[in-house]
C-alpha cells in the first residue's frame, strides 16, 4: 500500500524554511507517532526534506528521490518518482511517502491512504499539503492524541 504521512496544521501548512528542520512547529508527541510507523518500513522524500534530515533515519530503508546524481550513506536514490511508486504499486508492498511539499503533490494519484496528523492552531509558513487531496479522499477515522489529532483519509 502507499501511504503519505504528513502533519499539518488546521490550515493544511506543512513548512517554514526558517523554522525547525523546516517544520512549523516542534510536537515530540508527533515525531513519536512518525517513528512508531515507519520503523521497520520503506520511506521515500524529496531531496530538500532529505537535507533537511540530514541522515538516513535509523531502522528503514530510505529512498530519496533527486535528478542531480547524488549519493548518500545508506540511501537508495532515484530519479524517477513515477518508477519507483509504480514498482510498489505493482508489488503491493508498503511504502510512506514523508514529503515534502513537490513529493506530496506528485504521489497524491498514486497514493491509497493519508496519515495526517492535524497539529491545533495556525502556524507561520508558507507551504502547504496540496488541498485538492480533500476532493480524492475521504476521512474514516480520527484518533485523538494528547497534543494532535490523527485523521486518516482513504482513496475515493
Ligand atoms: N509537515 C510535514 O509532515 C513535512 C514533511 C516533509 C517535509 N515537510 C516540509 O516540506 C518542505 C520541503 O518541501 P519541498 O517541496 O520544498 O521539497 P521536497 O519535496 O522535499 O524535495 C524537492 C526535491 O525533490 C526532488 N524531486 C521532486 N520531484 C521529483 C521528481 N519527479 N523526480 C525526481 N526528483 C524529484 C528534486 O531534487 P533535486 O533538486 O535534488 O533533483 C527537488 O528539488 C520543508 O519545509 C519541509 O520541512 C513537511
Amino acid at each position: 500500500m502507499i501511504r503519505i504521512i504528513v502533519a499539518t496544521d488546521e490550515n493544511l501548512l506543512i513548512g517554514n524554511p526558517n523554522g525547525y528542520y523546516g517544520m512549523p512547529w516542534h510536537n515530540d508527541e508527533d515525531l513519536k507517532h512518525f517513528k512508531k510507523t515507519t520503523l521497520h518500513n520503506t520511506i521515500l522524500m524529496g531531496s530538500k526534506t532529505f537535507q533537511t534530515i540530514g541522515k538516513a533515519l535509523s531502522e528503514r530503508k530510505t529512498i530519496v528521490v533527486s535528478k542531480k546524481g547524488v549519493s548518500y550513506p545508506d540511501v537508495e536514490v532515484v530519479s524517477s518518482l513515477e518508477e519507483i511508486l509504480e514498482s510498489f504499486k505493482q508489488s503491493g508492498k508498503d511504502i510512506y511517502v514523508c514529503g515534502g511539499a513537490s513529493i506530496y503533490k506528485q504521489a497524491l494519484p498514486w497514493c491509497d491512504e493519508i496519515l495526517l496528523s492535524r497539529i491545533p492552531g495556525h502556524h507561520e509558513g508558507n507551504i502547504y499539503f496540496p488541498k485538492e487531496f480533500q476532493y480524492y479522499f475521504t476521512l474514516v477515522k480520527r484518533i485523538p492524541y494528547e497534543t494532535f489529532t490523527l485523521e486518516i483519509y482513504h482513496r475515493n
